[in-house]
């Protein structure tokens, strides 16, 4: 049995890593981090009875991940792979961002991660292994006008991993960043139709990509074959760049 947490499981990337997981391998137990929405995660939860549980978890509050780790630790006596996803975007040029926009997107793509992983890392050592996926986004290396706090909380990410994929090398665990560019969830729906089309014209394959996609490469990076594969960075984005 392998436990795997996987925060923002509420959302289009989380739900689908969580179905991959949960339908490719038939002894994984499932941990949804859940903060205001959560009807697409209990869906999960219904679809795989007594294999799937909603945490209630805020990435940015320290306290909520120690909470999370207590439940997951009491019931499954231990975490084989976490799945840093949740994240989140406000757009503006940085000469009119304000001030709180800025701290709350690097609090919540940047500061989140730390969190996570500090939350894991000493039951994985224990444990001799484990496994730590990041979400990050193709915006750290080509960032789009008016994600400037976006950006640069997903390149602190990448390198985040890097430097912890390093001190943990030695202890079975493995942290490798997840780079998506523009796939088809909630997120990318909130772009106007003009958007879209510029966007569609930056991709060579001209087309999104699905959910499915990005999940099915977690899924890998949490497996045993991956086991050589860390500090790696891993675009999913159809050829952008
Ligand atoms: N979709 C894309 O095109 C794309 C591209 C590049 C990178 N990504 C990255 O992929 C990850 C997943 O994105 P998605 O496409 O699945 O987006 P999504 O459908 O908007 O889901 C985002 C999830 O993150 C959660 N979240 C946000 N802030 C949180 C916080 N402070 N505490 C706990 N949960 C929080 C949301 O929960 P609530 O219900 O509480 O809001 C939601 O479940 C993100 O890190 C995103 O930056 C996505």
């Amino acid at each position: 049995m392998r436990s795997i947490f996987i925060t923002g499981g509420n959302g289009g990337l989380g739900v689908a890593m969580a179905r991959r997981f949960l339908e490719s391998h038939p002894d994984d137990r499932v941990w949804l981090g859940v903060r205001t929405n959560r009807s697409e995660a209990e869906s999960v939860a219904v679809d795989h009875v007594g294999r799937c549980g909603l945490l209630e978890l805020d990435v940015t509050r320290g306290s909520d991940w120690q909470a999370a780790a207590r439940t997951i630790l009491d019931d499954c006596g231990r975490i084989d792979v976490l799945v840093n996803n949740a994240g989140a975007h406000e757009d503006h040029l940085l000469a009119t961002m304000p001030e709180e926009v800025w701290h709350e997107v690097i609090k919540t793509n940047l500061d989140s991660v730390f969190y996570g992983c500090r939350t894991v890392v000493s039951q994985m050592t224990r444990q001799g292994h484990g496994r730590i996926i990041n979400i990050a986004s193709m915006s750290a290396l080509q960032p789009a006008v008016g994600q400037s706090n976006y950006a640069a909380a997903k390149a602190g990410v990448v390198m985040l991993t890097r430097s912890l994929a390093k001190e943990t090398a030695q202890a079975g665990i493995t942290v490798n960043v997840v780079l998506p560019g523009y796939i088809e969830t909630g997120m990318l729906a909130a772009m106007d139709g003009e958007a879209r089309s510029a966007a569609l014209e930056r991709v060579p394959m001209r087309r999104f990509g699905r959910p499915e996609e990005v999940a099915a490469a977690v899924v890998f990076l949490a497996s045993g074959e991956a086991a050589y594969i860390t500090g790696a960075s891993l675009k999913i984005d159809g050829g952008v760049y």
